[in-house]
């Protein structure tokens, strides 16, 4: 199959990537000319696992490449797949859809021969059908169907997600466009992945339900473990005695600062905009909202009860920044609340994350960058463990301790155990650990 993929981002490179793996010839498109031309160097924009050498492998045997002008993989593909980003729009929290109709004009232009366009990027309900007009409108001739096929991938570990994903949603009624996905995604069969055919607009909705239900899930453990902590019991424990339970899972139940990232917080929102327009509010969706945003901001003031309530003039190291580990996205991190919320009380924050720098700098101002995580923990009166890269699971303790002004450690991800950290002789605060 050719495929041109609109949009080179997490999403569009690692799908794009992974399709030219499969086998089909795949075109990278973007507009971002920069984006393009590091990648034509062999150079990848973003920091993905494993993201460097599938690229590699697949542009040495002629199966993907990129282009800034997509006319012609356009022209010739079987399948054009809309990746571009759809972020808040600002002041009201709707998807801003400016990207994918844009990407829809362009399409249209160009659709030569029957030509699946398929929605990859999240979308409200209803997008496929605006995607169609705006096609049908601008080519009344051409010959097209526009499929939804919302990604699930994680950051991360987004290449396995990809390749072995739980199953895969494909959107449409048309029966020569879901032959055409099923060719797409054949290689899945060999790992028997469930392939959901369903109507475009339920396709489009199952995303955002999914994404919707996951961050419920997270905050429902957020909250239980501020009632941990308040009447002396153990997050930890109570989510695997909870998770042990089939109908409920141990994913998703660790209890932290708040979700971040590209997709939850935009997401939620997005939904809890649409259920409103279309008079079917979803109240736990528009609550998941409101309590993560306000416990985002509430991290900053935990950190500063570790010190007795004053962080005027402190010292704060923290290690990560980035919403989660194993990638440089900053998108909506906590960090974001976290580290002018300390700064606004007047701390001096220093911070170290391994891959997230680049992106940390452009967005949180004032903040000493460190090479690493003892160069964070120096001098510092509190250090604070805030998104869990492996590298901060086994730090040298005795060493931190050391380097320290005082030994306190506020750990919003639980990557300790407090009778260790007592032993060691840190003062030690983790998140709903009221209690072992
Ligand atoms: N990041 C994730 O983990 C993830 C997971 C699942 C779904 N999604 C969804 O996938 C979509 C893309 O997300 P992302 O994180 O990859 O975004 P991103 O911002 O990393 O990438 C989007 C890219 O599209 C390019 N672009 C925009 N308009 C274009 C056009 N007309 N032609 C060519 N290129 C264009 C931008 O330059 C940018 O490089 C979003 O809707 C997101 O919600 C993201």
């Amino acid at each position: 199959m050719r495929v041109a993929m609109i949009g080179t981002g997490y999403v569009g490179l690692v799908s794009g990537a992974c399709f030219a793996d499969f086998g089909h010839d795949v075109v990278c498109v973007d507009k971002d000319a920069s984006k393009i031309a590091r990648l034509e160097k062999g150079e990848i924009p973003i920091f993905e696992p494993g993201l460097d050498d599938l690229v590699a492998a697949n542009v040495r045997q002629g199966r993907l490449s990129f282009a800034v002008d997509g006319s012609d993989a356009i022209r010739q593909a079987d399948a054009v797949f809309i990746a571009v980003g759809t972020p808040s729009r600002r002041g009201d929290g709707h998807a801003d859809l400016t990207y994918v109709y844009a990407a829809a004009e362009e399409i249209a232009g160009l659709i030569d021969g029957f030509t699946v366009v398929v929605t990859k990027s999240t979308v409200p309900v209803g997008t496929g059908d605006e995607i169609e007009q705006i096609i049908r409108a601008k080519r009344p001739d051409a010959e097209f169907a526009v499929v939804s096929n919302p990604e699930f991938l994680r950051e991360g570990a987004a290449i396995n997600d990809f390749k072995r994903p739980d199953r895969v949603v494909v959107g449409t009624e048309d029966e020569r466009a879901q032959n055409v996905m099923r060719e797409l995604y054949r290689p899945l069969n060999l790992n028997e992945t469930p392939i959901v055919f369903t109507g475009r607009r339920t396709s489009e909705l199952i995303k955002y339900a999914a994404n919707a239900f996951l961050a419920m899930k997270i905050t429902f453990i957020n909250e239980v473990a501020d009632l941990c902590e308040a009447v002396g019991a153990d997050v930890q424990a109570v989510a695997r005695g909870i998770g042990l339970d089939k109908r409920i899972g141990s994913k998703f139940l660790h209890a932290g600062p708040g979700y971040g990232g590209s997709c939850f917080p935009k997401d939620t929102l997005a939904l809890v905009r649409t259920a409103n327009d279309y008079g079917a509010p979803i109240t736990l969706v528009d609550t998941t909202v409101k309590v993560n945003d306000a416990r985002k901001k509430a991290m900053a003031g935990k950190i500063a009860r570790a010190l007795g309530g004053d962080v005027k003039g402190k010292r704060v190291g923290i290690l990560g920044l980035t919403f989660k580990p194993n990638t440089d996205d900053m998108r909506d991190a906590p960090s974001l609340d976290v580290v002018p919320g300390l700064q606004a009380m007047g701390a001096v924050v220093q911070a170290y994350d391994p891959e997230g720098r680049h992106e940390a700098e452009k967005l949180l101002s004032g903040v000493e960058f460190k090479d690493g995580p003892y160069e964070a923990a120096e001098a510092a009166d509190v250090l604070v463990i805030l998104t869990e890269w492996d590298q901060f699971r086994a730090l040298d303790l005795d060493r931190v301790k050391l380097l320290m002004k005082q030994p306190v450690v506020v750990d919003l991800r639980n990557v300790y155990r407090p009778e260790d950290m007592k032993a060691r002789g840190f003062d030690y605060v983790g998140i709903g650990r009221g209690k072992a």
